[in-house]
């Protein structure tokens, strides 16, 4: 895969300007991460965590990171973090497709799929696991909250699954399951909502709570009055 085509698949509607980088795990499989802006600006999801905590979530552990050049969002952060080797190069390695899960057949249980998923949560601080399947026209992409020693440079377990489908530029999205297995109300953040309004604003939510029922919603309805401007001119 050539950096062309892998910076094709960030979100820069506000920017214009696409970033992305490649982290291998101690596994040797190769995780890719691009930019994902959102309307409010410090929500966006740079490259280089996006990528990071994809890897985490896969249950590997980033160990070096390939850019075409040091420009990126936290890579300091992220480099010292798990003592990562950075390549700058101009040709970069070939990414695994593995992380994108076919829907195998009607048998199919979101709710199984989510409970397993919750062991792969990284939640050394919080003792608190999320699960998130982001469903597409091709199948659907797993995310699981990623927390690091910066609390702030941590990340949601719904925007872990946003992270990976854009990796994939795998982006017609059609619905997102979510589970948590404490507390009474599966629910996401604040911030977690102006990001999935912005990606998927019409589509269907559906959160699994802890004592097994569910609520259907749809997204619009999950963020009154969200943030969006039309004074905000978008460069793409
Ligand atoms: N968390 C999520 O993964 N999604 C949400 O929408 C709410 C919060 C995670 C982040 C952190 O790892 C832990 O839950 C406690 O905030």
């Amino acid at each position: 895969m050539s950096w062309t085509s892998l910076l094709d698949r960030s979100y820069v509607p506000y920017s214009g300007e696409p970033k992305a980088c490649l982290v291998e795990g101690s596994s040797g499989k190769i995780y890719a991460g691009v930019r994902i802006e959102n309307i409010s600006y410090p929500l966006t999801i740079p490259a280089v965590q996006a990528a990071c905590a994809i890897c985490l979530s896969e249950k590997d552990t980033p160990a070096k990171i390939y850019v075409q050049n040091r420009e990126l969002e936290q890579l300091a952060f992220w480099t010292v973090e798990f003592h990562m080797k950075v390549v700058e190069t101009d040709e970069p390695p070939v990414v695994d497709r593995e992380d994108l899960q076919m829907n195998p057949s009607s048998t199919f249980s979101a709710i199984d799929e989510l409970k397993s998923l919750l062991n792969q949560a990284v939640t050394t601080n919080s003792d608190f696991p999320v699960s998130a399947l982001l469903f597409t026209e091709n199948g659907y992409f797993e995310g699981v909250n990623v927390e690091v020693s910066d609390w702030t440079q941590g990340i949601c377990a719904e925007r872990v699954a946003i992270a990976k489908a854009y990796a994939h530029g795998d982006t017609e999205f059609t619905k997102m399951e979510i589970h948590t297995r404490k507390g009474e109300f599966s629910s996401p953040c604040g911030a977690c909502r102006q990001v999935i309004v912005e990606l998927l604003p019409y589509h269907d939510v559906v959160l699994h709570h802890a004592d097994g029922t569910l609520s259907e919603h749809i997204t619009v309805d999950l963020l009154p009055f969200s943030f969006k401007s039309s004074a905000l001119n978008k460069k793409k």
